[in-house]
């Protein structure tokens, strides 16, 4: 929720900061605004809307500052307006504040300020950051941000800089992501890597509790008590390319295409990766995992591999749900937290107070060094690349091919198979990239697809078995990008109370795979039809009988029954995506949306 960039060096501050702000949009995009100094002043831009908005109103303006703060919003406390937009000040100008994350404590601390004579200009609870900062400040600017910080309550990061120290930006980071970015006679900061990939690759992640202070020839990282913190500076295996659309309408077509290279990069990058986890497997009795959105639903069939695999029994909870109920875990259950960002709040928050009861919690996680890959004891990766679609689809996959290859080396752990068998069966699985490609081709077919049905206000998902938390995602990306009602059911269950809900008006997705739920999937779809409902079914190509019972067939190359999910997904995300593109609507950046959710 919300991005934030800071730069300094040698450079014109403004292009730079646009740019890495656009980069950033996918985490908010209700209003932008930059802060720079020039002249040993203050200026302020800010705009409603999406960065373009700002850029255009920047058109002209040629600001020759080398330093200055940016931030691409996604509204919390105070709608999305002008003045709710960031860079917020102090009333003298003196301080600028971009900030992402909420400060549960504003309103008291709101009270106290404006008990002293200072008078607010905007709704949000960003604005008493810059206050405090003007309020403490005595001629240093760390020292101002260390005493604001400790008046602070909640999970955030903020970027400040100040006309009294103007070739300086501090960051603090509790709860939200920052990293900073390391360049010749430059540096940079961003709540995310893709921001300064174009700039560089030499990245300092900061953890929860640090101050990094940047100048254009050094960078010093403190904790909050001002004690001086030695960091580790990695090289982001990530380019520039890997972050941009690369000839495609959007993004989500690009990741949807770079799915069979997302899965191939992540079987080899878990072959490749030391696997020596950091506490005894064979002890594990029970896998409890937690995960939202799409990652949740990987879960949901990463919890039937497991189970069938390795033997372990597995709970799939919403993140969100596990922090607040009282699930029993222990140090005998492995928790798996699942999230491409590493950042979602309910997710990393969850697998602390997991971490607090003595459970193991590893990782699946595709951006090295965030927040989750730091704070679990192993983690395991997708080699996705970044995504930059709000609807995630690559990564989905991408965690689909980690939750197998784990099922199999817990198998292997726990003495159920021997090396040989694991490494025949990662062969095997390995051939379903060629099965997604194939599937892509059918993108001009599944485009015709979207045209017949766009007009329709509500569809239900039907599947079973491995399929039904692909039915889950097929619904959840059309109402993510496209804004229609879909629901996601388990076939069997539709008897028990949706099937009220079927006539001509309701197109039925129908996966159903010749697997061992085969012959039930077409007793339901029978009763779907018997309602006069309107039948679009994903099935392998030579599937007659399928074929003649549905208005419309997709017909998918037949896969192993064991691995259909990642194939059969494939043709959701794009029927989801041919439907919002058809009607016009913002795909990478669908309304009230954001990549990452770092509020809870
Ligand atoms: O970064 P995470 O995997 O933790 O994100 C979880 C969800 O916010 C995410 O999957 C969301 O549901 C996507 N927009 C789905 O396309």
């Amino acid at each position: 929720m919300c991005g934030i960039v800071g730069y300094v060096g040698e450079d014109y501050a403004v292009p730079i900061l646009l740019s890495a702000l656009e980069r950033l949009e996918y985490r908010g995009y209700d209003s932008a605004g930059i802060a720079v100094i020039e002249d040993g002043k203050l200026i302020v831009e800010k705009k409603v809307g999406k960065i373009r908005e700002l850029v255009r109103a920047l058109w002209g303006k040629q600001y020759k500052a080398k330093i200055g703060i940016g931030h691409t919003r996604w509204a919390t406390h105070g709608a999305p307006s002008e003045k709710n937009a960031h860079p917020h000040t102090d009333e003298r100008m003196e301080f600028a504040v971009v900030h992402n994350g909420i400060i549960e404590n504003y309103l008291e601390l709101k009270k106290e300020l404006e008990n002293e004579g200072r008078r607010f200009s905007s709704e949000t609870d960003t604005e008493v950051i810059a206050h405090l900062i003007s309020k403490y400040y005595e001629g240093d600017l760390l020292q101002a941000v260390l005493k604001t910080v400790k008046r602070l309550k909640g999970a955030f990061a903020f970027a400040v800089i100040s006309v009294h120290e103007p070739d300086k930006i501090v960051g603090v980071k509790t709860g939200s992501p920052l990293v900073v970015g390391l360049g010749k006679n430059e540096n940079f900061l961003a709540s995310d890597i893709p921001a300064i990939l174009p700039y560089t690759r030499n990245v300092i992640s900061l953890d929860d509790g640090e101050v990094a202070v940047l100048t254009k020839d050094s960078v010093d990282i403190y904790d909050f008590d001002g004690v001086p913190v030695s960091k580790e500076v990695f090289v982001v295996p990530w380019d520039i390319l890997s972050a941009e659309k690369g000839g495609f309408k959007h993004f989500m077509l690009k990741e949807i295409f770079e799915q069979p290279k997302a899965v191939a990069d992540t079987i080899g990058g878990f072959l490749s990766q030391d696997l020596s986890f950091p506490f005894d497997l064979s002890k594990v009795n029970r896998i409890v995992t937690i995960a939202c959105g799409t990652s949740y639903h990987a879960g949901l069939v990463g919890k039937y591999w497991i189970e069938k695999n390795a033997g372990i029994p597995v709970e799939v909870i919403y993140a969100s749900e596990f922090r607040y109920a009282d699930v029993p875990v222990d140090e005998n259950t492995l928790v798996l937290a699942i999230s491409q960002s590493g950042e979602t709040a309910d997710t990393r928050f969850a697998a602390l107070s997991a971490k607090e009861k003595g459970a193991a919690v590893v990782g699946i996680v595709n951006v090295v060094g965030s927040s989750l890959d730091r704070e679990a004891d192993f983690t395991l990766y997708t080699h996705a690349g970044p995504e930059i679609g709000v609807a995630a689809t690559k990564t989905f996959t991408a965690q689909l091919a980690v939750l197998y290859l784990a099922s199999l080396l817990f198998a292997r752990r726990r003495g159920r198979i021997d090396r040989e068998e694991f490494y025949k069966k990662v062969e095997l699985f390995s051939e379903v990239t060629k099965k997604m490609e194939k599937v892509l081709e059918l993108s001009d077919q599944i485009a015709e697809v979207a045209a017949k049905y766009k007009k329709f206000k509500d569809f239900l998902y039907l599947g079973r078995w491995l399929n039904y938390p692909i039915a889950l995602e097929g619904a959840l990306k059309l109402k993510e990008i496209s804004y229609i009602h879909a629901e996601g059911y388990p076939a069997g269950e539709m008897k028990h109370g949706p099937i009220a809900l079927i006539d001509e008006n309701m197109p039925v997705v129908v996966i159903a795979p010749q697997d061992r739920v085969y012959e039930k999937m077409i007793s339901n779809l029978e009763e779907v039809l018997s309602r006069k409902g309107r039948v679009i079914s994903v099935g392998f190509e030579g599937d007659k009988v399928l074929k003649e019972k549905s208005e419309t067939f997709i017909g998918i190359p037949e896969v192993e029954a064991e691995f259909s999910p990642l194939v059969t997904v494939i043709p959701l995300q794009l029927l989801a995506y041919h439907i919002a593109d058809q009607l016009g609507l913002d795909v990478d950046q669908p309304r009230n949306l954001a990549k990452t959710v770092t509020v809870e």
